[in-house]
């Protein structure tokens, strides 16, 4: 008989390289606080219940303290003949208790203990990521209001479009992040029914409460369904979709950070200690890990495809594929955690060049819009103003000028609609400041949403 946890009906044991292959021990030390949490849930359900006796609860929940404790110490070996923590732990608790420990895993299984393990850890790992979202927001925020009045070119196509100012695209982001922030929440208030009791997938024939456990926990209630809450890692999943659209919107704003960083446009400058240099080239400033996020956006969506692919073909209930969320979701916490600790500062140290982007702003005909919407409003239908400063445009390119170059006269033979206020109008302050729809880019616009992202950092 080997003398493995579950040997009874076994002659031989994998070999040590099998055993390796299967161990997930390593990847998941980070649970162990919370398979102590859980434990220490259980067996004082167990003994409210009379499961068991209270001289073994409180041998137990001593023991298992003294096994946090070992582990909090690192004192504790983690060996991939234990498989994974839950054996590990309550094999060590054994070992310091003796004959008691056997005890604690009455009425539970590995399959629903690894699930309340999961969602205890997970709503921990959700809050996290929401406080360095707020950290991002807050670096956005910061950036809007230092450069506010600044003005930029807004593209579509990534050509000069109509000018904005540069507190409304940075304040874009925001908002982006602020429903990621909503995702997250979400997620956490689905997670509320505690796993624990479900069992191997059928449930128990021991009198358990998992009312007192859910509520122990932190949950509102306990699951319905027994296969369903072993079988499934719809949340695992959930939470990676939920980082690999925030990871994008963080790879976008990465992107333009780099675009607008280069020579060509100097929009921004990274400060030095979020860039590095070349090692021949001596002038370069790189954008290294802007580049990195966006190039780990690879990765991110790849866990997401992995588990999804891995749950796909699962016959319900538990089957060791789903022991493959443990990787996968921990790669997907630890890299965008990490990667969110690096945009916060590195967007807050930014600097944005006002001058070179009212330049920038000022070619490209970004207020050609303007120039049509003031033909209109002097009678001519939009479809034909649209076409008259489309050939005023031409005019200027074929001739080498921007609209600030031309003359009243270079106007009038356009159209006869033309007058001196043209040129009030096509200014750049002019056409940001006439755009106050709610949500546009007018400085008083822009103030509303700042405002209103004032009250969301107030509560977050
Ligand atoms: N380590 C396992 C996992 O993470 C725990 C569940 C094991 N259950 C089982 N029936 N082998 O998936």
């Amino acid at each position: 008989m080997s003398n493995k946890m579950w040997g009874g009906r076994f002659a031989e044991v994998p070999p040590k390289f099998v055993e390796e292959f299967g161990a997930v021990i390593k990847v998941e030390t980070r649970l162990c606080p919370y398979d102590i949490q859980g434990s220490l849930a259980h067996v004082t359900m167990l003994g409210e219940t009379g499961i068991l006796k209270a001289e073994d609860v409180e041998k137990i929940k001593e023991g298992l303290k003294l096994v946090g404790k070992e582990i909090e110490e690192g004192k504790f070996t983690f060996n991939a003949e234990d498989e994974d923590i839950h054996m590990a732990i309550e094999k060590r608790l054994t070992e310091l208790i003796g004959p008691a420990g056997g005890r604690l895993h009455t009425g539970r299984s590995r399959n629903d203990q690894c699930c309340v393990d999961s969602y205890l850890y997970f709503r921990d790992a959700a809050k996290e990521c929401q406080r360095l979202i707020v950290e991002i927001q807050k670096s956005l925020y910061e950036q809007a209001e230092k450069n506010f009045g600044v003005i930029m070119p807004g593209f579509t196509h990534l050509q000069v479009a109509q000018p904005v100012l540069a507190s409304h695209w940075l304040m874009a982001y925001f908002w982006m992040l602020k429903r990621d922030y909503a995702r997250l929440q979400g997620f956490l208030d689905r997670l509320v029914e505690c796993p624990l009791g479900a069992a191997a997938l059928a449930g128990t024939d021991f009198p358990i409460d998992r009312w007192s456990t859910a509520k122990q926990l932190g949950f509102e209630k306990p699951t319905e369904n027994s296969i369903d809450t072993v079988a499934d890692r719809d949340y695992c999943m959930e939470f990676a979709s939920i980082a690999a659209m925030s990871y994008m919107h963080l790879s976008r704003l990465c992107e333009e950070i780099i675009i607008f960083a280069s020579q060509e446009y100097k929009f921004v400058e990274l400060s030095d200690d979020f860039t590095t240099g070349s090692s021949i080239m001596p002038q370069k400033k790189n954008c290294d890990f802007a580049e990195l996020i966006k190039g780990r956006t690879g990765r991110m969506y790849g866990y997401l495809q992995a588990m999804l692919t891995m749950m796909k073909g699962i016959p319900l209930a538990y089957d060791k594929d789903m022991q493959e969320d443990k990787f996968l979701s921990y790669e997907t916490i630890d890299l965008w955690q990490s990667t969110m600790k690096v945009m916060a500062p590195m967007v807050r140290k930014m600097k944005i060049n006002g001058k070179r982007t009212y330049q920038a702003a000022s070619h490209g005909f970004s207020t050609a819009t303007d120039m049509a919407d003031y033909l209109v409003k002097k009678g001519m239908p939009f479809r034909d103003a649209h076409r008259v400063v489309g050939q005023t445009v031409r005019y200027c390119v074929e001739n080498d000028k921007t609209f600030d170059d031309l003359t009243l006269d270079e106007f009038k033979a356009q159209s006869e609609l033309f007058d001196k206020d043209i040129f009030e109008d096509i200014s750049l302050e002019h056409s940001v400041g006439a755009r106050k729809s709610y949500g546009g880019t007018a400085p008083e616009a822009v103030k509303v949403q700042m405002q209103h992202a004032e009250e969301f950092l107030d509560k977050a």
